[in-house]
C-alpha cells in the first residue's frame, strides 16, 4: 500500500487527533516489546563457528577482569544472530575473539573447522581477511580515499587483481545504495552513508562470516532500519552468516536468534 494513502486513511480514522495516533502506537510498540521471544529455528546446516568455554580475563594494573566466563555457543552457517547485552557484559570481547583479533585465556574458538588457537599470526591474519568481513566503529574509513577505493582496501590486502577489484566494488556500491556517491569522500558522507561503506567494505573480500559491533548504534531508527536491510541483504543475496552485537532489543529482535549476554556469561 502506498504510504501517503495509508496515512490519510489513519487521519481520517483518528479524526485527525495526531496526539491519540501517538498514544496507540506507543502502546502498540510496548505490548510488542513485552512479548515471548519468537522461538529461534536454528537451520540444519553445519556449524560454521563454535566456542568451547571460552574464557577472557584481562589485566587491568593488578586487578584481573573476567570479560567472559566459560562461554560455549554454536553458530550455523547462514544463521543471523544477535549478540545481545548491557554495556560492559562482554560482547565486544566475544565479537573479538571470533574474529581473531585477540586470543582467548582458556577454552577454543573453532571457525569453519579451524582452531584459532593453532593458527600462527600470519595464518591468523590470512584467515580474518579472507574468511570474516568486519564492521567495526574503530575500523575509521579513510579520509582520503573515496568511497569505492575505501571498499577496495581489503582486497588491496587479499591481492585481488585490480580490474577486478574494481568491478567488484562498484557492484558492491550499488548493491548497498551508494551507487551515486562512489567519488564521494567520508567527510561528504551521512553517519547511514559511512555505515554502507563499512558494509560493502566488509563484503569485499566475500566473507563466510560479517561480524558487526553495534552497527546500529549511533543512526537514526529510519537508517538503522536501512542497515538491517542490508545485513539481511549480506545473508540472502552474498551468503554470509552474519553475527551482530547490540544492545537494542528491537534489533535483536529482528535476527533469527538471539544469544544474550550478561556477566560474560551466555544466559539460558
Ligand atoms: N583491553 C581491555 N583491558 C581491560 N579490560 C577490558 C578490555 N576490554 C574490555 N575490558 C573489560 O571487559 C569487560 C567486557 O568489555 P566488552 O567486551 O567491551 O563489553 P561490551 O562490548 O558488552 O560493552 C568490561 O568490564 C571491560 O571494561
Ligand atoms: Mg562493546
Amino acid at each position: 500500500m502506498n504510504k501517503q494513502a495509508l496515512i490519510q486513511q489513519i487521519l481520517d480514522v483518528y479524526d485527525n487527533d495526531v496526539a491519540a495516533i501517538g498514544r496507540d502506537i506507543k502502546s502498540v510498540i510496548v505490548s510488542r516489546r513485552n512479548q515471548p521471544a519468537k522461538k529461534a529455528v536454528i537451520p540444519d546446516t553445519p556449524v560454521i563457528v563454535e566456542l568451547k568455554d571460552v574464557s577472557k580475563t584481562y589485566k587491568l594494573g593488578k586487578t584481573p577482569v573476567t570479560a567472559l566466563d566459560a562461554v560455549s555457543l554454536s553458530i550455523h552457517e547462514g544463521e543471523m544472530v544477535a549478540l545481545l547485552g548491557k554495556s560492559g557484559s562482554g560482547k565486544s570481547t566475544l565479537l573479538h575473539m571470533i574474529g581473531g583479533l585477540d586470543k582467548t585465556t582458556s577454552g577454543d574458538v573453532i571457525v569453519d573447522g579451524v582452531n584459532l588457537k593453532k593458527l600462527r599470526d600470519s595464518k591468523l591474519s590470512y584467515y580474518r581477511g579472507q574468511k570474516i568481513g568486519f564492521v567495526f566503529q574503530s575500523f575509521y574509513l579513510q579520509p582520503f580515499l573515496n568511497v569505492t577505493d575505501n571498499i577496495e582496501v581489503p582486497a588491496m590486502f587479499a591481492r585481488m587483481k585490480a580490474h577486478e577489484r574494481h568491478e567488484r566494488s562498484h557492484s558492491i556500491a550499488e548493491a548497498v545504495g551508494l551507487g551515486e556517491r562512489i567519488k564521494s569522500y567520508g567527510k561528504e558522507l551521512s553517519g547511514g552513508q559511512i555505515q554502507r561503506v563499512a558494509i560493502a567494505r566488509a563484503l569485499m573480500n566475500k566473507p563466510r562470516i560479517l561480524l558487526a559491533d553495534e552497527p546500529t548504534g549511533n543512526l537514526d531508527q529510519q537508517t538503522a532500519e536501512t542497515i538491517f536491510a542490508l545485513f539481511k541483504k549480506a545473508r540472502d543475496e552474498f551468503g554470509a552468516t552474519v553475527i551482530i552485537v547490540t544492545h537494542d532489543e528491537d534489533l535483536a529482535r529482528r535476527m533469527d536468534r538471539v544469544i544474550r549476554i550478561a556477566d560474560g556469561k551466555v544466559m539460558a
